[in-house]
């Protein structure tokens, strides 16, 4: 194993850094928002704001991926302060389960209390349509089934419990308010709600896996947000989690669609706007 993988931080890290963010923004932000590939509009919404290169963060990973950009930007989305991360830490990009949710710790220790993550997924089920936003209402965390979950290995009481609880990770009341606000906003006949998996990555499903993943009762995939979502709940942060449906899942053998990241990129262009008015109203009803 390779040191990275095995790369663990303390208590005394997280607050490092939690430090560092506080003394460079007067922003105290109680809502931390993850944009999801494509989504990073989302923090150019803000206003009052502050970018902040992850190079130039004491200790915070990097973010490699095409369509990411890699900062973390305070500020004011219609008068309630957050903080966005434009640019997440995905798995495959060879980074371990503790550096991919290195931030939500961080977050936490800066008085974060509501975590939105956006991701890009693959659609599952056969009544989704490209384009369709869906509220996550639970997940299936595939890399945890082989042994790849970032609360391995010693626990540190300060952040949460051993054994935290995962039946309740969505929070009711904001995934509610979520279809509410789609509702008013009259996005109502593009919305779902179903069970969000998550894969390691980086190659796409085949249709065999495809198949198998729709059996297990999952209606979208991807490669990242459960990791962020396990370590948020564990110390205690509400989640609200919002999928872009950027491609149907090939599922049929004699289909010649290939799932591809121009695709994914090209769908979330068209109804990235939908989805950062939807987010963004929905922050000021928190
Ligand atoms: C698929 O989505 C539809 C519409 O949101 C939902 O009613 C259904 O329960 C979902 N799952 C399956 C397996 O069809
Ligand atoms: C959801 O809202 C109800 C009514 O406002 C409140 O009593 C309850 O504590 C909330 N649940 C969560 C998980 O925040």
């Amino acid at each position: 194993m390779s040191a990275s993988s095995e790369r663990r931080y303390d208590h005394e890290e997280y607050k490092e850094t939690a430090d560092w963010l506080l003394s460079r923004t007067d922003i105290r932000p109680k809502i931390a928002i993850i944009c999801g590939s494509g989504l990073g509009g989302l923090a150019n919404l803000l206003e009052n704001k502050i970018a902040l290169p992850y190079t130039s963060i004491p200790l915070f990973p990097h973010s490699t991926v095409q369509g990411h950009t890699g900062q973390l930007v305070f500020g004011e989305l219609n008068g309630k302060q957050c903080v966005c991360m434009q640019g997440r830490f995905h798995f495959y990009e060879g980074y371990n389960m503790a550096t991919v949710t290195y931030p939500i710790r961080v977050f936490h220790l800066m008085g974060v209390e509501t975590l939105i993550v956006t991701n890009a997924a693959g659609g599952l089920n056969r009544s989704f349509k490209v384009g369709d936003i869906m509220v996550i209402k639970d997940h299936i965390n595939m890399p945890g089934f082989a042994g790849q979950s970032p609360l391995c290995g010693h626990n540190d009481e300060r952040f949460g419990v051993r054994f935290p609880c995962m039946s309740d990770a969505y929070d009711k009341n904001l995934t509610q308010l979520a279809r509410e606000v789609a509702r008013e906003q009259g996005c109502s006949s593009f919305i779902q709600e179903g069970v969000y998996c998550m894969v390691a990555g980086p190659c796409y499903e085949t249709i065999a896996e495809c198949k198998a993943l729709l059996t297990l009762g999952a209606d979208a995939v991807g490669m990242s947000t459960v990791p962020e979502v396990v370590v948020a709940r564990h110390c205690g942060l509400s989640v609200l989690g919002l999928s872009l449906i950027t491609n149907k899942a090939v599922m049929d053998y004699d289909s010649h669609e290939k799932a591809n990241h121009e695709e994914v990129l090209e769908t979330t262009r068209l109804r990235a706007n939908d989805l950062q008015r939807l987010v963004s109203q929905l922050v000021t009803r928190l």
